[in-house]
């Protein structure tokens, strides 16, 4: 499995794969989803194998800030990928990008039923911090997870 930063013309590929892991209305618009990846205060990373991109993830951080956190916008595996630890080493490599940007923490919100990925990040040591009534589509609620950074020096 290869791990690279996201490219211009991966845009139909990844999108591709978040038409796969989401439906309407959890699903990010495509316009919504353009101006994330062309962000400059984001990192979009996408996993590849044999040229077939088989996730990706984004983290977003505050350029005006220092030391402040991270946000963990997604994490997508392809269904037919999942349970070989793609998800996990995406989410390594957001945190190194959000480290590297100087953030002090990372945090993110997730669905309130997503099991596999909030077994995903209490794995990797998000701690719980609450929930958050309506926030997908204004009645499922998420749940919200964050983990220090340590920064170098
Ligand atoms: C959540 C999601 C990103 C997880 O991706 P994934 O690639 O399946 O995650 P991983 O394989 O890294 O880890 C999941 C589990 O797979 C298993 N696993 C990992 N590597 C494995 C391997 N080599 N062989 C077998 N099983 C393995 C483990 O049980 C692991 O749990 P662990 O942390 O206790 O070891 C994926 O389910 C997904 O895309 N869901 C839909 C989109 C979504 O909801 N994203 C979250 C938005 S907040």
């Amino acid at each position: 499995m290869l791990y690279r930063l996201y490219q211009p013309g991966d845009f139909a590929a990844l999108y591709a794969i978040e038409e796969t892991c989401f439906q309407s209305p959890l699903r990010f618009p495509r316009a919504f989803m353009h101006e994330l990846v062309a962000s400059s205060d984001a990192a979009t990373w996408i996993a590849e194998d044999q040229g077939q991109m088989t996730g990706f993830a984004i983290v977003e951080w505050s350029r005006s800030e220092d030391e402040a956190p991270a946000y963990i916008q997604t994490i997508e595996v392809s269904p037919e990928e999942r349970q070989h630890g793609i998800g996990a080493e995406l989410l390594r490599r957001l945190e190194t990008s959000a480290q590297a940007a100087r953030a002090e923490s990372i945090w993110l919100h997730v669905d309130v039923g997503n099991s596999s990925a909030i077994h995903l990040y209490e794995s990797h040591g998000y701690q719980y911090q609450g929930k958050e009534e309506r926030y997908y589509a204004r009645h499922r609620p998420a749940l919200i997870y964050a983990k220090a950074l340590i920064l170098e020096p």
